[in-house]
């Protein structure tokens, strides 16, 4: 079990564009595990390998997840996506308060289509293509457009992304983020 240190935002790794995975091999399947490890940790409900450093594309979703009474998280239904594609978004569209745990207790309403159809391998190499609705369709986009170098932020007004960068700049220099902290919120990190 290996937790990794975020990246927080603004930092241009963020909004730098990840390499297609060629073939999955062990350091593929260690990567899914840090990254899981790393969501449930930071009491995310998705996570691009962007966000530890790793400009690979590959994303993790558990929305499913809870936690213990003793403060574990227990896992839901996990999510594994390799190379993920969209290929169909739904006419229809729905808002969430969404955060990211590039973005520490930042939140904003994102419109977006309600429903996908993606293209994606999984951790065994085999092609899928599903269908996603609900709070995982909202957060698999969210995830999709880390691994092209675009957050949450990109799809807000540019003032109140300006507040939020803005913010985040001031924190950063006061070494808010240089010690594990951990999310008192989870809902909708990702
Ligand atoms: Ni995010």
């Amino acid at each position: 079990m290996t937790i990794q240190p975020i990246i927080i935002a603004p930092d241009p790794r963020l909004k730098t564009k990840s390499f297609l995975v060629e073939h999955i091999d062990e350091s593929i399947k260690e990567l899914v595990q840090d990254m899981f490890d790393t969501m449930y940790y930071e009491r995310g409900i998705g996570l691009a390998a962007v966000q530890i450093g790793v400009h690979k594309r590959v994303l993790v979703a558990d929305v499913t997840w809870r936690e213990a009474d003793n403060k574990e998280a227990v896992s839901g239904e996990q999510h594994v996506l390799i190379n993920p594609e969209i290929i169909h978004d739904s006419a229809d569209s729905q808002s969430y308060k969404e955060g990211c745990l590039s973005f520490p207790d930042q939140f904003a309403e994102v419109v977006r289509p309600s429903g996908v159809r993606v293209k994606y391998m999984d951790l065994e190499g085999v092609h899928h293509e599903k269908d996603f609705d609900g709070l995982l369709a909202t957060c698999i986009q969210h995830e999709i457009d880390h691994l092209n170098g675009i957050t949450f932020v990109d799809h807000i007004s540019h003032v109140k992304r300006d507040m939020i960068n803005r913010k985040l700049t001031k924190l950063k220099k006061a070494g808010m983020f240089d010690h594990d902290h951990v999310h008192g919120e989870h809902c909708n990190h990702g």
